[in-house]
């Protein structure tokens, strides 16, 4: 039998791109060789956070002295931590196992590849044909040379996230995302962090105005994490069960275990690709225009596998928009995301959010701007959270006053951008969202306030 869609790969893409296809009444197969949810749920995205609220209360009870309540030193059990963290990962991927099946999608558990247009090869000796083929394959973490993934003392994010050990000393390389919320984890869970990051700045491959990435750069050296740039690190030796790890200009540093978190690449490779005439571009990712299609008919790829982006709510997007438009929906309109529509949360202390542009980037555009900031200090709910380190800021086009950028550095930072997010999306002005009504005291109450300020009318802080 024939589907009318055939997906490969479960993840944020994939699996939200066949409830949506089985939605719209399409025979629907999904292909998954490994768990259900992909990397976001089972070692990436869901792990981490479950993991970063639970460290948080750490940090909370270990500075809770300042307001006079005093707890006893913890004690950590982390069989029972990675227990409970891999019960949250199992509840969502059960339940997604459940929604498949209930929305009438046939889960094939094999290892799939691009036989040709309209048929997939199963590693079990099987295939399927189905009408369009989506590919959603995801990505994998980037190896360096002298690194390797395959030596015990080099963890990848999988391995720092499956919590077998606290190491006295973490040498992160890498800081971008991923090594800095890896970082703020084991710091909080006791470990004397290094993060060693090749470039000038850390998370440099976001857009994100230097002083949003400066309040998080001195939680950091507040934290005694120690952050070095534009530092190279070229090899380890293992010295007995510890490692000493060279670094280029300056002597090398003792250590523990090295987590390696140097980017990600499209996982493209070994998908029959090429044979079948499906474009990469140089970096391995696949080739797809406006309409995610490839360059083969009745082929397509989302998520990780395509440029944008690597984020699991944007490679759910686009499965929605894909499924959407197989049904007849949304003809005409194109599907790919635009990256400055994508917000963007960084699990760190304090959290860091944006989404659109920011300052720096409208100006190198040459736009004419207007921005608004607004300090957490001047936020009633942000001081009795004991969190008053950080600022919201409004980027608007001076000229209709539309809202273009948000970037949030504080307390709460991936929740709260939401709101900034919709704004972006709809293009909505200052002047909207300074008369929208905020309940107080919050802490929304700072993206108001900011939209003020870039008014020139902010309540709680001085306008200049
Ligand atoms: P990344 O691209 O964010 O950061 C990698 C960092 O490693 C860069 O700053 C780079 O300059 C540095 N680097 C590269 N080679 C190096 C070397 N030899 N020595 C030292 N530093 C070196 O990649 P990351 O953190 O691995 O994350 C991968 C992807 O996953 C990113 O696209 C990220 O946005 C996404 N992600 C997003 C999350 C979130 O939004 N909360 C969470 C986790 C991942």
């Amino acid at each position: 039998m024939g589907y009318d869609v055939g997906i490969i790969g479960a993840g944020p893409g994939g699996y939200v791109c066949a409830i949506r296809c089985a939605q719209h009444g399409l025979n629907t197969v999904l292909v998954e060789e490994n768990r259900l949810g992909g990397v976001c749920l089972n070692w990436g995205c869901i792990p981490t956070k479950a993991l970063y609220a639970a460290t948080k209360l750490l940090a909370q009870a270990a500075s809770a002295s300042e307001i006079g309540i005093t707890f006893a030193e913890p004690t950590i059990d982390l069989p029972a931590l990675a227990a409970w963290k891999e019960g949250v990962v199992s509840q969502l991927t059960g339940g997604i196992a459940d929604l498949l099946e209930k929305n009438g999608v046939d889960v094939v558990r094999a290892r799939g590849r691009l036989g040709a247009p309209g048929r997939i090869d199963l590693s079990s000796g099987a295939s399927i044909e189905a009408e369009r083929i989506v590919l959603a394959t995801g990505s994998a973490p980037i190896e360096i040379p002298g690194f390797a993934f395959a030596e015990d003392a080099v963890w990848s994010s999988d391995d720092a996230l499956a919590l077998t050990e606290i190491p006295a000393h973490l040498v992160v390389i890498g800081g971008g995302v991923i090594g800095l919320e890896l970082a703020t984890i084991y710091r909080r869970l006791g470990s004397r962090v290094t993060v060693i990051e090749l470039l000038p700045e850390i998370l440099a491959a976001i857009d994100l105005d230097r002083r949003t990435v400066g309040v998080l750069k001195r939680a950091l050296k507040r934290q005694g994490i120690d952050v070095r740039t534009g530092t190279k690190a070229s090899g380890f030796e293992s010295t007995g069960k510890s490692v000493r790890v060279a670094l280029d200009d300056e002597g090398p540093i003792d250590a523990d275990r090295i987590l390696l978190a140097v980017g990600r690449r499209p996982s493209s490779a070994d998908l029959g690709l090429n044979a079948a005439g499906v474009d990469l571009d140089r970096r391995g990712f696949v080739v797809v225009d406006e309409n995610l299609a490839t360059t083969v008919g009745g082929v397509f790829a989302i998520g990780d596998l395509v440029p944008g982006p690597m984020l699991a709510h944007k490679a759910s997007a686009e499965g929605v928009a894909l499924a959407d438009a197989f049904a007849g929906e949304s003809p005409g309109a194109a599907l790919a995301v635009d990256p400055n529509r994508v917000p963007q949360a960084i699990f760190t202390d304090p959290e860091i959010a944006s989404v659109g542009l920011s300052e720096t980037q409208a100006k190198a555009d040459g736009r004419s701007i207007v921005v608004g900031r607004f300090p957490y200090a001047a936020l009633g709910k942000a001081l009795g959270m004991r969190a008053s380190d950080g600022f919201f800021q409004v980027v608007a086009a001076e000229e209709d006053h539309r809202i273009v950028g948000v970037q949030i550095a504080g307390a709460e930072a991936s929740d709260l951008i939401a709101e900034a997010a919709v704004a972006v999306r709809t293009g909505l002005t200052l002047e909207a969202m300074a008369e929208t009504v905020h309940a107080h005291p919050t802490l929304p109450e700072g993206l108001k306030e900011a939209a003020e300020s870039a008014l020139g009318r902010a309540i709680h802080a001085v306008n200049r």
